[in-house]
Parts: structure tokens; sequence; C-alpha cells
């Protein structure tokens, strides 16, 4: 395990103590353990922050955003553009790491800590670009304009699933606009935590900044309540399910704080009669077994057109009977693991469901034997106004549906109460245009001829309904992170007044 080595991960024995915050405290508040979801086994156990921990973190995030957001936005651009170099340095380990602790394949680990590095070399260029809008004053000699100001001390809360991208979308989008950014990562994934944390500062205290990124480790929910009731924190950024994040958004909004969400999806593929199957086949394997099922991009609903139904479904058994199931860190697996033992009763749990309903179970649907979080990915054909179609269930579970009418197709892909991502195969250009109209997907993301899943960090990622309204990563996102000042300058003699 030469990548734990690398990233200084200090586990004596396999097993022990690794360091929780960003300062090592003695054990006071009691520990979580971090096991490997390919075996079941303990990685290392770390310690929970404690409430001393939280209060110190804040008091120092929030003394650091005074000198951070003093210095120019190009200059800690500067600094982002060091740290990406950093995980270039550490890339191949970093994504040993994240195979190794959650459970995806190590292809989809180094994938993520890319996503790392590119929202970072994003940010860098971002940070020379924080532009406001001048306005022409309807008063003369008076020049109106408007900018954009940091926030402060940023929380971030992130979930297992992609435990270190989701994180540096908003740590470096947040902390090149000028804040500081106090992370609760999920208590599945420390490890990865524990190492971005380590790399990130290092690189940051050297240049004078320490505190600017820091780190708040529990396995139960002591701390982040207090996070999310702080009002010493203006903007609290959440990824995780529909249900906390409602409870988030409602406790933030009640101190007027804001909040950032991005929760369940219950994402859909189209393939329409004109569709490239060649392009349609892998899109939907990729889209419904990648990271076993547990992205919230993840197709968890496919629509096909009723004549081509029979013969992609054929293609798509025969696709999956070839995935190769197993250790996410040897190369030639697909397909890894469930993260733990809960979300394999989950898994089983839905397909119990479902096929009550009256699903009919067309592959798969069954946990491997053995000591790891194992299943095999799972097609059955259902209904999808079903309950159980209407939930996201993080695992690699495909409801497939036959559909006769566009129209109806766009209304089924439409008719859950989530609305992340949603993608149509077709080269039928009236389809196309319909699907992205304002009549089409209801969704944040929707794509054309490429899978639900897989989004580049350029563009807003987010999601509509129950998926929360937030945007993170590229685009306009960085608004989020900044407060809009309106200025108007008075260079003349007079007072004149507005509207006359
Ligand atoms: C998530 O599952 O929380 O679009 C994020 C994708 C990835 C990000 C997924 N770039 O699938």
């Amino acid at each position: 395990m030469n990548f734990l080595q690398e990233l200084k991960i200090n586990q004596e024995n396999y097993g022990v103590h690794t360091g929780s915050i960003w300062r090592a405290k003695d054990n006071l508040n009691g520990q979580l353990e971090s096991l490997c979801p390919a075996t079941n086994t303990l990685i290392a156990t770390v310690n929970n922050s404690t409430s001393i921990d939280y209060e110190e973190v804040i008091t120092q995030s929030q003394n650091v955003f005074h000198e951070w957001r003093s210095i120019t936005a190009p200059k800690r651009g500067e600094l982002i553009r060091l740290i990406a170099d950093a995980l270039r340095k550490h890339k191949c380990a970093l994504g040993s790491l994240v195979s190794f602790e959650m459970g995806k394949i190590k292809q989809e680990g180094d994938g993520e800590v890319q996503e790392m590095i590119d929202i970072a070399d994003f940010a860098v260029g971002q940070s020379r670009m924080l532009y406001g809008k001048t306005m022409h004053s309807e008063r003369p000699q008076h020049r109106m304009y408007e900018q954009w100001h940091p926030l402060g001390v940023v929380g971030v809360i992130t979930a297992f699933n992609f435990p270190v991208a989701v994180w540096a979308w908003n740590a470096f989008i947040a902390a090149e606009a000028g804040n500081t950014v106090v992370w609760k990562p999920s208590p599945k994934t420390p490890l990865c935590a524990i190492a971005i944390q380590n790399i990130c500062n290092e690189v940051i205290e050297q240049h004078g900044y320490p505190g600017v990124f820091s780190l708040l480790i529990e396995s139960g929910t002591e701390q982040v309540e207090k996070l999310i009731n702080d009002s010493r924190i203006p903007l609290i950024s959440f990824t995780g399910s529909t249900a906390i994040g409602k409870k988030v958004a409602t406790t933030v909004a009640s101190r007027l704080g804001k909040s950032l969400l991005e929760l369940s999806g219950n994402n859909a593929v189209i393939i329409d009669k004109t569709a490239d199957i060649k392009l349609a086949l892998p899109a939907v394997v990729f889209g419904s077994i990648g990271t076993t099922g547990q992205r919230c991009t993840t197709t968890r609903r496919l629509f096909i057109h009723e004549s081509i139904f029979e013969k992609f479904i054929e293609r798509l058994i025969n696709a999956y009977r070839q995935i190769k199931i197993g250790d996410p860190l040897n190369e030639d697996v697909l397909m890894g693991p469930l993260v733990d033992a809960v979300a394999v009763s989950r898994y089983l749990q839905a397909i119990e469901e479902v096929c009550n309903a009256g699903g009919e179970l067309l592959y798969g649907g069954e946990k491997l034997p053995g000591k790891g979080n194992y299943v095999m990915p799972t097609l059955v054909k259902a209904q999808n106004h079903w309950d159980i179609v209407q939930q996201e269930t993080f695992g690699p579970l495909l409801y497939v549906m036959p559909y006769n009418n566009f129209s109806e197709a766009i209304a089924m892909q439409n008719g859950v109460s989530q609305g992340l991502s949603s993608s149509l195969f077709s080269n039928d250009i009236k389809h196309c245009e319909k699907f992205l109209s304002a009549t089409g997907s209801d969704c944040g993301i929707a794509n054309i001829n490429i899978g639900t899943s897989g989004a580049e960090v350029g563009g807003a990622f987010g999601g509509e309904k129950d998926t929360g309204g937030g945007r993170e990563a590229g685009s306009d996102s960085w608004q989020t992170y900044m407060r809009r000042q309106t200025n108007t300058i008075n260079w003349s003699n007079d007072l004149p007044l507005a509207q006359g």
C-alpha cells in the first residue's frame, strides 16, 4: 500500500489512529472507523472532532478570512495553481486511496482526482474574472457599478460517493473568491479528506496562509449540527439526500444564511427509434454501473421506444454479463463493491420492493458471496409511477420501461420529484430540440447522445425540484460564494435624486 505512505496516511499495523482534524488531538470524543468496501476490514480509526476543535477551527477560519480576503484574487488563484500542481504529483496515489476507501474502480478514482485538478485550473482562471457589471446612471456625473466580495467562512458538507471532487468544486471556487472553507466530509471516507487536506495545507501554509482549508471529522452529527446553526457561517454547501438537505435548508434559512444544495437524483435516459445504439449502449452501461450506481447522476430509469425495446434489452443484458466485478484497485475490473453493508441491504430491499410491485427481474438482483459489498448489476422491467421507482436507490439498479409516444416519454422522465440529470439518444432533430426546450426535460442537466453522468467541470452542476436547485463548479457558480454590492459614485457638485 505505497499510496498510503506517499499520502502520509499514518497507519501503524493497519488500523491505528490516523490523526483527525488538521491538528491531531487526543481521543476526547470517540473515534470513527474507516472500512474497506472490498473486504469490510478496518483500514484505520480516526478521532472524532470535539466541541473544542469546532471552536478552534471556526475561530481560526474567521481570523484567516480577514487576511485572505485582503490579498488579491489573482494571487489567491496562484496558490490554487500550486495546489493543482501538488494534486497532479499525487494523482495516482490519491486515485488509489479513493478507490481503496470508497470502492469505486481505480480509473474512476483517478478521474475524480482529475476533476479536482480541472476545477483548480478553472478557479485559477476565474480568479481573474470575478466580473461585475457597470450600469449607466440616470443621474448626471454619477457612476454606477457592481462588484463581488467574499462571504466569509464557507461550510462544505460532502457525501461518500465523490469523497474528494465535490469538496474541490466548492473549496477551490470559494477560496479563489476570498473565502475560507471548513469541510465536514462523509464519515465513510475520512482518509480521503485527511489526505487532501494535508496536500492542500502543505502548499498553502508554505505561502503563509494556514487555515484557509480546515476539516471537521465525526461519526455522529454533533459538530455538523453546530455548523449549520452557526451564524458565523454565511454559506453552507450540502451534498447528500433530499431528506437531510431539507433539514439543512430550513435550518440555514431560519438564520437567513445561504445554502447550496446538491441532493438526490433519479435520472433517466430516453432512447428513441432513431438513436444510434452504438452510442446509447455503452452510455447506459457506464451511467448505470459506473461508481456501482452510487452517483447522484447515475442512470436509474431507461425509457426505450417499444419498436427497439426487446433488441436493446437483449444487448444490454449481454453487456451486463461481461462486466467484471471485483477489487476496485484491479485495473481490469469494471465495477467495484457498494460502499458498505447498509448500502447492500438497501439495494436488496429495493429489488424486493420492485418485484413485489410487479417488476420483472431481467438480470442480476443478488449480492455476491464473500466478505466485500459486491452486488450484481441489475435490470428490472418496471413502471415509472411505482413508489420504489420514484426513489433514488444508490446501487447498480436500472429500471427499464418501453414507451410508445415521445411526449409521454418526456412526461415520464419528468414524472419524479427529483430533477438532476437527463439524456436523450436520438438523431431526430425535432425530438432533440423538444427535449431541450422549455417543454422538454425539467432537469438541471439535459444531454443529447451522451449519458446522464460524467459532467465536465466547466458547466454549472446541479438540479431542480427535490435535487435542491444549487449550482456548483463552472459557469457563474462562483457568484454563490460571493456577495454582490452595488456602488454609486457621485462626481458632480450637486445631489440629484433618483426618479427625479
Ligand atoms: C455526484 O454524484 O455527487 O457528473 C457528482 C458526474 C460527476 C459528478 C457526480 N462529474 O457524474
